[in-house]
């Protein structure tokens, strides 16, 4: 089958994303047609390697692999040194590439090396989560954590090609495939209706992996997330629309440290927040807020927010890094698949929208 290819476009150039499955076997080509050089530096965990690094080392002949951990504990400069480590000790020149196994905590590390190293050098996106195959491979935003923050060190830095195969997503923990699902939830609402449905309809294909269910999510999120950031690739517009559910999804991850939730699980409480809030502002019907709560609900339980206060989300909220002029930019969905954008939410109505979906008072 012929891979399917879609194009981003950056200030830098367009890069294509292709899809298939099976198309870890056909890296090497992929590579090649796209110009990528010999000296090639595979990055990825030890646990992935373990599944999967016998069909991407057939893909990559030769090609030294740099295995570092990959928990979001990991994430920060520290392991990202290691990568140059090997990238110096083998003389890498402006003309080598890293090529980025793993899911979006791989792909953010071994991005912001292939950023730095010499002032940047190659870059092949490889996403092995479904999360990194529909989010964070693409759209160009590499980095890492700091102690007192995440994403805090980072760069835009577009890749040469980002290849997704549906197949390797067999062997991802069935809670990791849930937190990518709520991502493609996420661009259905924002996005697609057809997506969204699709969603409802082939929920129990989706989780036996089956690829011809998959595929079709796969290339919708993907066609979605590349039109938005073609479109605005630094985030001053359109790309806001990308954060429905973020907002207080955000606010709930940190509340907890980042230790209850997956990134996604966080956003599908936000979702439903952002959902109530709309309802109640009448610029949307509940029977679509319910469709989303009962997708959400589909996918399995969440973890509770019954002891997070409205109060401290709140106070979380205030300090987000994407409150700008002291607005709080709020993505709202008149319907599924359609966004507006409004900034003049005030506390108390979020305050409302976060005990209707169960946190505390
Ligand atoms: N750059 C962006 O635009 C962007 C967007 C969204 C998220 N992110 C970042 O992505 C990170 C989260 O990424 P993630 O959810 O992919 O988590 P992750 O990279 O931590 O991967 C989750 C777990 O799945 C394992 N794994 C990966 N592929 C596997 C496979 N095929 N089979 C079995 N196990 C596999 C990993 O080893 C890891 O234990 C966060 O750090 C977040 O900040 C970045
Ligand atoms: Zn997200």
């Amino acid at each position: 089958m012929n891979p399917i290819r879609i194009d981003v476009k950056t200030s830098s150039g367009a890069y294509p994303v292709w899809i298939a499955a099976g198309l870890a076997d056909r890296l090497d080509a992929l590579e090649h047609e796209a110009g990528v050089a010999r000296q090639r530096f595979i990055v990825s965990s030890p646990g992935i390697w373990r599944l999967h690094g016998e069909a991407f080392a057939r893909a990559h002949p030769g090609t030294e692999v740099v295995l570092v951990p990959d928990g979001e504990r990991y994430k920060q400069l520290q392991t990202v040194s290691r990568i140059y480590d090997a990238l110096v000790r083998a003389t890498a020149d402006r003309s080598a590439t890293v090529v980025a196994i793993g899911g979006g905590v791989i792909g953010d590390m071994a991005g912001y090396a292939a950023a730095t190293y010499l002032r940047g050098v190659g870059l092949v996106h490889v996403p092995t989560t479904l999360l990194a195959q529909v989010d964070s491979a693409i759209g160009g935003k590499v980095g890492v954590n700091h102690a007192l923050g995440k994403n805090l060190i980072g760069a835009f830095y577009p890749p040469r090609l980002v290849a997704i195969d549906p197949l390797v997503l067999i062997t991802l923990p069935r809670r990791e495939l849930r937190a990518g699902l709520y991502e493609v939830i996420k661009y259905g609402m924002i996005a697609s209706p057809d997506l969204f449905t699709r969603l409802e309809r082939e929920t129990s294909a989706i989780f036996e992996r089956k690829p011809e269910a998959l595929l079709p999510i796969i290339t919708e999120s993907c066609r979605i997330k590349a039109d938005v950031v073609s479109a605005d690739e630094r985030e001053s517009g359109l790309r806001r629309i990308l954060n429905f559910g973020h907002t207080a999804g955000h606010a709930i991850e940190a509340a907890t440290k980042y230790r209850r939730f997956r990134h996604g699980e966080a956003i599908g409480y936000g979702m439903l927040a952002a959902a109530e809030l709309a309802v109640t502002r009448g610029v949307m019907a509940d029977a679509d807020r319910q469709a989303l709560a009962r997708l959400i609900a589909k996918l399995g339980p969440l973890p509770s927010v019954t002891d997070l206060r409205t109060k401290d989300l709140l106070e979380v909220m205030r300090r987000d890094k994407k409150v700008v002029d002291g607005r709080l930019h709020f993505v709202l969905t008149p319907r599924i698949g359609e966004t507006r954008i409004v900034d003049d939410v005030s506390e108390k109505e979020l305050a409302a929208a976060l005990e209707k979906i169960g946190c505390a008072r």
